[in-house]
């Protein structure tokens, strides 16, 4: 009988414990889900707002709530503007990021942030509400489009215009395709349909890490040691330019009609 008594004591007061656990676990998750990471940047906003543009107003709703732009024809969401509040603002160029004015106001007018979204440009992951998920700072098997680095990001200029013909709007990528002209690859490689057959086709390279990339073509048997890939001397810069060329070839970016839709 006494056994039994402390025996359900002791079964109480698992219960309980587990109960407190449970307790304790439901009121983090509800915190988290009231202050979300956003909700932090968009609080900033308001005092950046006012030390830049107008310290006796208030940005109010307009920097409240998620923003996003949908742009159906590349079957994509891109919410990024819910942090980078002042991306389309005047007066915000000297602000500290995420709240910053873009910057090359060329850029923005040409392609209207509106109908073009963020991600066609910097990759990334457009639907993400955190920092590291959206820019992709996770692991490259959950998601292999991390935001490309500024110095690639002429890559991204070669999905829509012929790099041949963005000597003055993108001189790296067009670089790369020099590059690439010059120095033979297409012996090997294959793009499309024209090249060499006895090397992997160098399309839709996104997959692979930036590293890997540039060691492949800095130092061939960095990753495959009876590589027959010759070494061609290529500085980091060299290979980097290279690679800009090479990111721009992505078939699986958008569907072929954006042009036409973009346009209208
Ligand atoms: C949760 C807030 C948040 C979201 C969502 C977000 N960013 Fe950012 N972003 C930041 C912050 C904060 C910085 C400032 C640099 C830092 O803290 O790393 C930044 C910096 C950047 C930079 C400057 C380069 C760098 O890496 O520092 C780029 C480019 C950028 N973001 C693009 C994007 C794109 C594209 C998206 C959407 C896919 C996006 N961001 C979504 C918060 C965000
Ligand atoms: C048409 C392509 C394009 C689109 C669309 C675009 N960007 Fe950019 N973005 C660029 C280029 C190019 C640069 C670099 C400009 C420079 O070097 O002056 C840049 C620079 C930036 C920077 C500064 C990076 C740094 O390291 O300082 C941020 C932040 C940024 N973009 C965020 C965004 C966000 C957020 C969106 C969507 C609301 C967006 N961009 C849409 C092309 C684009
Ligand atoms: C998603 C596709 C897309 C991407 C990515 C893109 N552009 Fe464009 N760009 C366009 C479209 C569409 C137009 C408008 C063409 C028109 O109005 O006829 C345009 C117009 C331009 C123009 C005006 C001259 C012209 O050719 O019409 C320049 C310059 C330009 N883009 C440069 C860039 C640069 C630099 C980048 C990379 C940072 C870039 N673009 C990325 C689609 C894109
Ligand atoms: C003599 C033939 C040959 C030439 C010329 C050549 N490659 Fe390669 N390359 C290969 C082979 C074969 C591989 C496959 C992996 C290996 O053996 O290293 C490869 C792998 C690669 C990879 C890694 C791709 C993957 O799918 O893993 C890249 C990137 C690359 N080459 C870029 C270039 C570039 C850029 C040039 C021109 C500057 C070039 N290659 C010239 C034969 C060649």
């Amino acid at each position: 009988m006494k056994d039994d008594n402390k025996l359900v004591a002791r079964e109480t007061l698992k219960i309980l414990i587990a109960g407190f656990i449970i307790f304790v676990l439901l009121g983090v998750v509800m915190w988290m889900e009231f202050r979300p990471e956003w909700k932090q940047y968009q609080k900033g906003f308001k005092k950046v707002f006012q030390k830049y543009i107008d310290p006796s107003s208030n940005p109010g709703k307009s920097a409240s709530d998620v923003k996003q732009i949908y742009l159906p024809f590349a079957k994509r969401v891109d919410r990024c503007m819910t942090c980078h509040l002042g991306i389309n603002s005047q007066g915000l160029e000297k602000a500290p990021l995420p709240y910053q004015t873009h910057p090359d106001p060329s850029i923005t007018w040409l392609h209207p942030i509106e109908r073009f979204g963020c991600t066609l440009c910097h990759e990334g992951q457009g639907f993400a509400l955190t920092k590291d998920e959206a820019h992709g700072n996770v692991s490259r098997n959950l998601w292999p489009k991390p935001i490309l680095p500024k110095e690639l990001l002429q890559a991204s200029c070669g999905k829509c215009h012929n790099p041949d013909l963005m000597e003055e709007d993108a001189p790296r990528l067009f670089a790369g395709k020099q590059l690439y002209k010059e120095k033979g690859c297409i012996a090997c490689h294959k793009i499309g349909p024209i090249g060499g057959t006895i090397a992997p086709e160098l399309t839709n390279l996104a997959r692979f890490s930036i590293r890997y990339l540039l060691e492949s073509v800095t130092d061939p048997t960095a990753n495959d040691s009876n590589s027959i890939m010759p070494n061609l001397g290529f500085t980091e810069e060299k290979a980097k330019t290279l690679l800009v060329f090479l990111l721009s070839l992505d078939e699986t970016y958008i569907p072929h009609e954006y042009k036409t839709v973009l346009q209208q």
